[in-house]
């Protein structure tokens, strides 16, 4: 079966978030399975970099303003697709945004440009491959379903890994998509007047997918589905709820080299040393203490704002924080300040530092994550794997991936860490103290790790799912 996997990012050459993770981890998870996957993405200037042994494999005079080419290469066993467009593409700094923080203004064009070569792809641009399927994720590669609906081709499905982020821009933008007029439709492209990649992606997909069972579910409500919700309901039957795995070889507390001592379930008394790291790198009071440890963009979603607004709070009961992140100024200022106030109690890195967040997984006590929404959330993933016990809100992917400490739970010894909800102080509060009780009680904390670290969270069972989606596709 040979599937062509079309992002905006992948990990371990451009990522921003989770979802280079997951397109960057799919290939190996997928193959076991005799499934044989190419990764299409923009070509920004650190996939070229990479690429520098690649072959040229196909042409464009005219891509959406200037020549282009596809490039193809072998990059950390992944089988790459580059579009190499300098005028799209070859841009300093992050992917998305400009050096003014906004949105570059051309990202239609930019995105509508990876849709269109995946789509030419589908349709056998390339001499000697035939995808039997595209893979899409996110609005960034949503119209390649529109395009190969209107223009014919092979199927498609469409991954949501977070359905804030869709892909409007004004109908005056259209014209210079390049699909056929007839696409610019209720069932097509066209949403409240305007163009919506996601939307038409989620109209014209034959199979919609997203990152777990909850949040599939979700995306159905008005409360969650940020206007799609409808659409959704209208194609329910199409929709699945996949959970993400994590590399498991990329995030192995046995192996990892940024740690500074690697353990196991079984060697878990080495994991203080990591603790020990960790207090030097965040510069925090060294002690045996709980730290709380945060890895996470800063944002409205992420509700880190409300865990910031207890901090006064948190630090009164004697407990430490170590949080690496960056996002709207709003949060990063008040966590700041927050550090400010209580040097040697609260440590913040405010960078993407891909190492320091191997650090704090392996060597915080806790991973919070309150999300307001989160669609799976891999970073709790990690915290299981790597003993540091995730308290996180019941929302989407969280609410399925982690065991919450309830006296049944506990009684039955399956307890895996801490969900509360609604997500608000005192609910969390509420979850930071349960934390803090169980903590004292170092059997019952080892156990929760060691259940945490035993918890299948590897790609296996959903790599099956997918093949068994791309085979009814493929049929
Ligand atoms: P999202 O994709 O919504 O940001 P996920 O939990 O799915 O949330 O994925 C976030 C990914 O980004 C994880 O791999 C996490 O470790 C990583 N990450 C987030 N912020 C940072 C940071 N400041 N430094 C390093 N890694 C980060
Ligand atoms: C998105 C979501 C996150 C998910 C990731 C990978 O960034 O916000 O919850 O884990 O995609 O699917």
């Amino acid at each position: 079966m040979h599937v062509l996997s079309v992002a905006s990012e992948v990990y371990p050459l451009v990522k921003t978030g989770g979802l280079a993770d997951v397109v960057g981890a799919l290939p190996a998870a997928l193959k076991p399975h005799k499934v044989d996957m190419r990764v299409l993405v923009p070509g920004y200037p650190a996939v070229m970099a990479a690429l520098t042994q690649g072959k040229v494999i196909h042409g464009y005079d005219d891509l959406f303003g200037a020549a282009a080419k596809i490039i193809r290469g072998e990059v950390h066993g992944m089988d790459i697709l580059a579009i190499d467009a300098p005028h799209l593409y070859d841009r300093p700094g992050n992917i998305y945004l400009g050096p003014d923080g906004r949105d570059w203004p051309d990202n239609a064009i930019r995105f509508a440009a990876l849709s269109t070569v995946a789509a030419d792809i589908g349709r056998g641009a390339i001499a000697g491959y035939q995808p039997d399927l595209l893979h899409l994720h996110d609005w960034q590669a949503a119209l390649a379903a529109v395009d190969l609906r209107y223009r014919g081709g092979p199927r498609s499905m469409l991954t949501v890994h977070n359905i804030a982020f869709q892909g409007q821009f004004p109908a005056s933008i259209f014209p210079r998509l390049g699909l056929p007029v007839a696409a610019y439709a209720m069932d097509g492209l066209e949403y409240y007047g305007n163009v919506g990649f996601l939307k038409g992606g989620l109209a014209t997909a034959d199979l919609i997918t997203t990152v777990s069972p909850t949040y599939a579910r979700e995306i159905c409500t008005p409360e969650y589905g940020m206007g799609l919700d409808g659409l959704l309901r209208a194609r329910r039957q199409v929709t699945h709820g996949i959970v993400n795995g994590i590399d498991t070889t990329v995030w192995d507390p046995g192996k990892d080299e940024s740690l500074a001592a690697t353990y196991t379930a079984r060697s878990l008394s080495k994991r203080p040393m990591n603790k020990r790291a960790l207090e030097a790198q965040f510069n925090l009071e060294s002690g045996d203490g709980i730290i709380h440890g945060v890895v996470s963009r800063l944002t409205w979603q992420k509700g880190l704002d409300i865990l910031t607004a207890m901090l006064d709070g948190l630090v009164a009961t004697g407990a430490r924080l170590a949080l690496v992140g960056t996002g709207e100024a709003g949060i990063e200022n008040a966590i700041k300040a927050a550090a400010q106030r209580h040097p040697g109690r609260i440590g913040v890195i405010m960078r993407y530092d891909e190492a320091i967040s191997h650090l704090v997984q392996g060597g915080a006590d806790t991973m919070l994550v309150p999300s307001r929404f989160e669609p799976c959330g891999l970073t709790q993933l990690y915290g299981l794997r790597y003993g540091c016990v995730p308290i996180v809100a019941r929302t989407g992917g969280l609410a399925d991936t982690v065991i919450d400490a309830n006296e049944a739970a506990l009684s039955a010894g399956v307890a895996t860490g801490f969900q509360f909800s609604p997500v608000d102080e005192p609910s969390l509060q509420n979850a930071l103290q349960r934390a803090a009780t169980l903590f004292a009680q170092p059997k019952q904390w080892s156990l929760m790790q060691r259940n945490g670290m035993g918890a299948d969270v590897s790609w296996e069972k959903s790599a099956e799912h997918y093949t068994a989606l791309y085979r009814s596709l493929k049929e």
